[in-house]
């Protein structure tokens, strides 16, 4: 950042957002190369300067995204915003989904956290009611909040699979069910639903996790079918291996290889979620209903 300055980049600035988004949203799309280069940054920048005049993908949108404190979840908040929407942090962890929406609102749209289970029908139903308050109609519903308890089929205990499917697979249904109210009478809205590659291929450890990733391709298409009449897209992503603090923590060996089962060779990071989500949830994709982005590498295909 030593070559343009913030009073350099300030000067250019004409819309509230701030310096602090514009170097965020720098690192986001990669733009610095490597070595430090900014070959791409005047590109970049009227890039910037289009969306703020007027072609942001999700100007006064309102989303509401579950575990959005942190990870995926929290990316998809952060791109959504950069879109121009309004975004409610829905999650477990109140503590760091404050402090998400607290940076979320630097970008200049209205951003607030609100404390659910996702497996809680009365806590779902209090934070929509929230969420209305506040924001008024839900466009976008992505239903992000997801755990896993992994070990193999024969040792894992009852409560290890109840857990699981009550947060990633009732959880989705739960809170489709309760943004579809709302979206039936809009007569719009898009339901984006976070898999897993898993659900398509399976995984050693994750019989749960994997039924419950399979579950929501399911629910997805049934949701698309019932209520495509009222205006509603549900769609899923699918991510394979997306860089978080848990795949930070695997050695190199096996990092090395997972990585020869990608065909393009390496992780996806959390934006490259964010990029198919944003994607479904804009105008774009309205004609898109009932089908599952793979975000993967090429690992399933
Ligand atoms: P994460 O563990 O970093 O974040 C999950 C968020 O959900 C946390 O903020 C947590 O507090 C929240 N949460 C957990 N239980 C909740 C509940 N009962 N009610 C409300 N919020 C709850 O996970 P990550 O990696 O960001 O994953 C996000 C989604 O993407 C999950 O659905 C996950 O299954 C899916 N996914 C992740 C992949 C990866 O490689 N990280 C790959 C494929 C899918």
């Amino acid at each position: 950042m030593k070559a343009f300055s913030k009073a350099w980049i300030n000067k250019f600035l004409i819309t509230p957002v701030s310096f602090n988004t514009l170097s965020d949203a720098f690192t986001s799309h990669r733009m610095i190369n490597k070595n430090g280069k900014y070959s791409d940054f005047l590109l970049y920048l009227l890039q910037y300067f289009l969306n703020v005049e007027g072609t942001v993908r999700l100007k006064d949108r309102n989303g509401f995204i579950t575990g959005a404190a942190q990870g995926i979840g929290r990316s998809i908040a952060m791109g959504m915003a950069r879109e121009g929407a309004n975004v409610a942090i829905a999650d477990i962890n109140i503590e760091s989904a404050e402090e998400t929406a607290r940076e979320i609102k630097k970008l200049g749209v209205n951003s607030f956290a609100i404390k659910l289970d996702v497996s809680s029908q009365e806590d779902i139903a209090k934070a929509f009611s929230t969420f209305t308050e506040k924001l008024g109609p839900v466009d976008i519903l992505v239903n992000n909040a997801g755990i896993t308890r992994d070990t193999l089929l024969m040792r894992m205990k009852e409560e290890d699979w109840d857990a699981v499917i009550n947060i990633n697979l009732k959880g989705t249904f739960l809170c489709s069910k309760e943004a579809i109210k709302l979206m039936a009478k809009q007569r719009q809205g898009k339901i984006i639903s976070i898999s897993s590659v898993v659900a398509f291929m399976g995984n050693p450890g994750q019989a749960n996790y994997s039924a419950s990733k399979a579950g929501l391709i399911g629910l997805t298409k049934t949701i698309a079918k019932e209520y495509a009449g009222r205006g509603i897209r549900a769609n899923a992503v699918a991510p394979g291996f997306i860089q978080t603090a848990m795949t930070e923590a695997l050695s190199d060996k096996v990092k090395d290889e997972m990585k020869k089962a990608i065909p393009l060779g390496t992780f996806g990071t959390a934006e490259d979620v964010t990029n198919a989500v944003i994607f479904l949830s804009s105008a774009e994709a309205d004609y898109i209903t009932g089908q599952v982005i793979h975000v993967n590498g090429g690992m399933y295909m």
